[in-house]
């Protein structure tokens, strides 16, 4: 089974409060999925592997480490876009995938439309990124495709996530560990997150 990491800071919980009021801008709602992505990036990239390297100070010569292993950031849209620059202003060699993914209304399950990944995504570590994960339908769709063409060091980071689709996306893909900013009670008929945060994509883009 992968590890479930459910982050536990104060400046990530205050600012995923801030998130959930309806009453928050775009541009507020924004800077904050910015943010929270990039604390959660310092968690999720805590494993990567590193070699050591010489460099030389102004006083002498020593030894230090590197990141040894490339990074490829995949958003599933559109509300995974809301997650990359974060990530890339830490990891700023990152390539960066996607996956287009929409939730049908009537059925909930995800309909691809667009994906075109890094072609070297093999020999990387792979980061998903989407704020919501609710069924499990779209993450584990965008991990089979991401799959597909050959990763096999997958995590997945989202911002806050229905019990039912972390055990979907850990039954679908054991090897795939998971960050969350926070865990929420459960999903309502919609199959939206309650208490949640509404239609992430839409609170991003203005397109409510
Ligand atoms: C949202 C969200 C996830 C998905 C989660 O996207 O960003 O991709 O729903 O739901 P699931 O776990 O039940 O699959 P949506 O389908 O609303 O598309 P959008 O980002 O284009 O608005
Ligand atoms: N997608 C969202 O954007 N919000 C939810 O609560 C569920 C799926």
């Amino acid at each position: 089974m992968g590890k479930i990491f459910v982050m536990d800071h104060p400046l990530i919980a205050h600012k995923v409060t801030m998130l959930r009021n309806k009453d928050t801008s775009v541009k507020d709602f924004r800077e904050l999925v910015y943010e929270i992505a990039l604390l959660m990036g310092y968690e999720a990239t805590h494993d990567l592997p590193t070699e050591e390297v010489t460099v030389e100070t102004p006083l002498m010569v020593t030894t230090g480490r590197q990141i040894k292993r490339q990074v490829a950031l995949v958003p599933i849209l559109r509300a995974g876009l809301g997650m990359v620059d974060a990530i890339m202003r830490i990891v700023p060699a990152a390539k960066v995938g996607h996956v287009g993914l929409y939730r049908d209304p009537k059925t909930h399950k995800p309909v691809e439309y667009y994906c075109k990944l890094p072609t070297d995504i093999e020999e990387r570590q792979v980061l998903v990124l989407d704020p919501m994960l609710a069924t499990g339908g779209s993450a584990v769709a965008a991990i089979d495709f991401i799959k597909k063409r050959g990763a096999n060091n997958i995590k997945f980071m989202c911002i806050i996530a229905a019990p039912e689709g972390i055990e979907v996306l850990s039954k679908a893909h054991p090897d795939v560990d998971i960050y969350i900013a926070a865990k929420d009670e459960k999903l309502n008929e919609h199959c939206y997150i309650l208490p949640g945060l509404g239609d992430a994509g839409d609170r991003l883009f203005g397109t409510l």
